[in-house]
C-alpha cells in the first residue's frame, strides 16, 4: 500500500493550499480596545481614527486584504481588563489587538497578548515594562514610554535653572513612571523635586492638591493629566490663580487635543512631547488636511499613534504578503520598518519602542506649537528585554 502516504502528503499540501486561499481572501481581523467612554474617551477616538485613516488611505486593505474591526470599549478599568480582552481573543477570534490608552489596561492586555501568542500594537499606553521584562517579539508600542517625554521635560526645566519642583499626578503606573522620568531628568540639572502629589484615577478634585502647591511655592510644577481630567486640571490650575506665579510643565498629554476646551488657562503651556501640530513637513500637512477632512476634527497625537500603529502593522503584512502564518516574518518586518511618521520619521528598539525626537511645544491658541527639539532621538532605557 505504497499510495497512501502519497494520497495523505496530496490531501496535506491541497489542505495548505486551501488554507492559504482561505486566509488570502478572508478579510484581517483588528480587535480594537480603547476606551470610547471615560475621562480617556477622544483618546480612544483619536487613535481609532487615525489607524483607520491610514488603512483608507491604503484603499481600505493592507496587503491586498480588507481589514474588518471588531471593538471594546475598556473603559480604562484595568479591572475589567483581562475579560475585554478575552472578547476580543476568544469570541471575535481577531487577528491582531491594537490597544490600549491607560497603562494599568495595557498591562494586562500584554500578559494575555502573551498567554495567547497574539500579535498586539500598542498605539499609547507608555507603561515601561511593557517593552522591559514583559516584552516579546509580538508587542509592539507605536507611541511611547511613559519616561521618553517625562525625562526630556525634566532636562528642559533643569536647564530653565529650577531647583525645587513638585509633581502632581494620579497614583498608577503611567502617574509613577512620568514623575521617575521627569525627577531623572531634572536631577540631571541639579534640580530637585521637593513633593510628589497623587489623586487616585481618574478622579479631577484637585483643590486640596493646588492649595499644597500654594503654600510649599515651589519654582515649578510638573503635571501629568489626560484627556478631560487635563481640561479641568490647567483651568483649575489658572483659576487658583498660580500660573501667575508658578510655571505648571507636563508631558505633551496635558495639552493635546485639549487647548479649545482649555482656552486661556492653557495659553503659553510649555509641554514635551513626541509630536508637535504645526510640524511643516509634507507628510505631517498632508496627514493632517486628511484627518480634518475626514472626521471633521484637529489631529491630536492620539491620532498620530493610531496612524502609526497600522502602518506598522502594514509594514509586517507587507513582508508577509498578507500572510499572518509566516509570523517571524511579519514580527521582525514590523520591528525592522522605519516609520514615515507625521512625527517625523522613527525606528523601533529591539524592545519594541519607538525611538525617536522628544519636541519642546507652547501652546498658541488651538496648537501646541513646535519650539525646539528637547532631546533628538531619545531611546527608552534597557529595562530587562530579553526575548
Ligand atoms: C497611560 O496610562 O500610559 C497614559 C494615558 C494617557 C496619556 C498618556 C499615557
Amino acid at each position: 500500500m505504497k499510495t497512501l502516504p502519497k494520497l495523505a502528503s496530496a490531501a496535506a499540501a491541497l489542505c495548505a493550499a486551501g488554507a492559504t486561499l482561505a486566509q488570502g481572501n478572508a478579510p484581517i481581523k483588528v480587535g480594537l480596545m480603547l476606551p470610547y467612554t471615560g475621562t480617556f474617551a477622544a483618546l480612544g477616538n483619536m487613535i481609532e481614527n487615525g489607524f483607520k485613516l491610514y488603512v483608507q488611505e491604503q484603499g481600505g486593505k493592507l496587503a491586498g486584504r480588507e481589514i474588518q474591526y471588531f471593538k471594546v470599549d475598556d473603559e480604562s478599568d484595568p479591572s475589567k481588563a483581562t475579560d475585554n480582552v478575552n472578547k476580543l481573543i476568544k469570541r471575535d477570534q481577531v487577528d491582531v489587538l491594537v490597544g490600549s490608552v491607560h497603562s494599568g489596561v495595557a498591562l494586562a492586555m500584554a500578559k494575555a497578548a502573551r498567554d495567547s501568542n497574539m500579535l498586539l500594537i500598542i498605539p499609547n499606553a507608555g507603561a515601561v515594562d511593557i517593552t522591559g521584562p514583559m516584552c516579546s517579539p509580538s508587542i509592539i508600542r507605536s507611541s511611547f514610554s511613559n519616561w521618553q517625554p517625562a525625562y526630556a521635560m525634566g532636562i528642559v526645566v533643569g536647564q530653565k535653572g529650577v531647583k525645587r519642583a513638585m509633581t502632581i499626578t494620579w497614583n498608577y503606573a503611567a502617574g509613577a513612571e512620568t514623575v521617575k522620568g521627569f525627577t531623572e531628568g531634572l536631577e540631571k540639572g541639579g534640580g530637585k523635586v521637593i513633593k510628589d502629589l497623587t489623586l487616585p484615577f481618574p478622579g479631577v478634585e484637585f483643590q486640596a492638591l493646588l492649595t499644597e502647591i500654594a503654600s510649599q511655592k515651589p519654582e515649578a510644577v510638573y503635571a501629568f493629566f489626560a484627556g478631560a481630567a487635563a481640561v479641568k486640571f490647567v483651568k483649575d490650575y489658572a483659576a487658583a490663580g498660580l500660573n501667575k506665579t508658578i510655571p505648571l510643565y507636563g508631558p505633551g498629554f496635558l495639552t493635546d487635543g485639549t487647548l479649545e476646551a482649555q482656552g486661556a488657562a492653557a495659553q503659553g503651556l510649555q509641554t514635551t512631547l513626541h509630536y508637535a501640530d504645526n510640524l511643516d513637513t509634507p507628510r505631517n500637512n498632508s496627514f493632517r488636511k486628511n484627518f480634518a477632512l475626514a472626521y471633521k476634527a484637529n489631529a491630536a497625537v492620539y491620532a498620530v499613534q493610531g496612524y502609526d500603529a497600522a502602518q506598522i502593522l502594514a509594514a509586517g503584512l507587507n513582508a508577509a504578503k498578507g500572510d499572518l502564518t509566516k509570523r517571524e516574518v511579519l514580527t521582525s518586518a514590523m520591528r525592522k520598518v522605519t516609520v514615515d511618521s507625521p512625527r517625523g520619521k522613527f525606528t523601533i528598539s529591539n524592545a519594541g519602542n519607538p525611538v525617536q525626537d522628544i519636541y519642546l511645544r507652547e501652546a498658541k491658541g488651538i496648537n501646541n506649537e513646535y519650539k525646539a527639539v528637547a532631546v533628538k532621538g531619545l531611546a527608552d532605557p534597557a529595562r530587562g528585554c530579553k526575548m
